[in-house]
């Protein structure tokens, strides 16, 4: 079949000429795996995927991960995010499901609270509310790129601690005693080698709490400034969503984060992410 490609100012590529409901043969797969690898996210409009075939997409790419508090999904293998309950009413802010998603408005690649990250995320808007709700995009190897050889010396060979319990609190959704708001910290380099394109990237983002063996007072302003150098305005994609928008990133690439959007107004987005399969690897 064949597809177009259209790189996105100052980030990102749009694919145009593919409707993946009537499915992708193995070559517009592996050339759209290929783009989304060098691209770190790709959007693709107009995709009115079912769950089911949301599902068999995302296996082209690896096992899906499983997440919690999933059980209104149509599929296991698909993550539900809604503020709307099952009856169609809005759910309480209170509710473990909107409490757990607010920890996403901070920069953060998927599953970094997993020994072996999240590889793959595919997206999908289903209900979009009028204003807000969008998704910021950076490049961390773009990231790494930017910094001074100092810069990238007070990161390098160092370990960053994610601590999503930290996360939890900062974004001020945590609910004590929940052991689901009290995950154990995870370690992973703060440089990274990307397993497929060999890129050295930067490992960081806002669920990074503390660099291991370093004081808070030294730490703090190392992370700032990296992460400064990860958002740079310049270098971010921001993704309005139309309904059916269907968007895939590399989680060992990218960096991303949610803009919040007026709860009166409904948001269904459907989301399956790929589990990795190696752990971080030193860059
Ligand atoms: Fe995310």
């Amino acid at each position: 079949m064949g597809f177009e490609l259209h790189p996105i100012d100052p980030i990102g590529a749009e694919i145009r000429g593919l409707d993946l409901a009537r499915g992708i043969d193995d070559p517009d797969f592996d050339r759209l795996r290929r783009s989304i690898v060098a691209y770190g996210v790709v959007v693709l409009r107009d995709q009115p995927l079912t769950p089911a075939q949301h599902v068999a997409l995302g296996r082209r790419f690896g096992i899906p991960e499983r997440g919690a508090f999933n059980e209104d999904t149509p599929d296991p293998d698909l993550i539900l995010l809604t503020n709307r309950g099952r009856d169609g009413r809005m759910l309480s802010p209170d509710d473990v499901r909107l409490r757990l998603v607010a920890i996403n408005e901070g920069w953060h690649t998927d599953s970094s609270f997993r020994e072996i990250p999240a590889t793959f995320s595919l997206f999908a808007a289903v209900v979009v509310p009028p204003v807000g709700g969008d998704t910021f995009f950076a490049d961390l190897r773009l990231a790494w790129e930017a910094l001074s050889p100092d810069e990238q010396a007070s990161a390098r060979g160092r370990v960053g601690i994610h601590d999503y319990a930290k996360a939890f609190a900062r974004f001020g959704s945590t609910i004590p005693g929940n052991p689901v708001f009290e995950l154990p910290a995870v370690r992973h380099p703060l440089v990274r080698l990307h397993p497929e394109s060999g890129e050295t990237t930067l490992y960081t983002s806002e669920h990074v709490m503390a660099i291991e063996g370093l004081p808070e007072e030294e730490a703090q302003p190392i992370l700032d400034r990296l992460l400064r150098a990860a958002i740079a305005p310049e270098r971010v994609y921001r993704h309005s969503f139309r309904p059916f928008d269907l968007l895939i990133w590399d989680n060992r690439k990218m960096i991303h984060r949610a803009q919040g959007f007026d709860p009166a107004h409904a948001r269904v987005m459907h989301h399956v992410r790929i589990a990795g399969t190696e752990r971080v690897v030193a860059g």
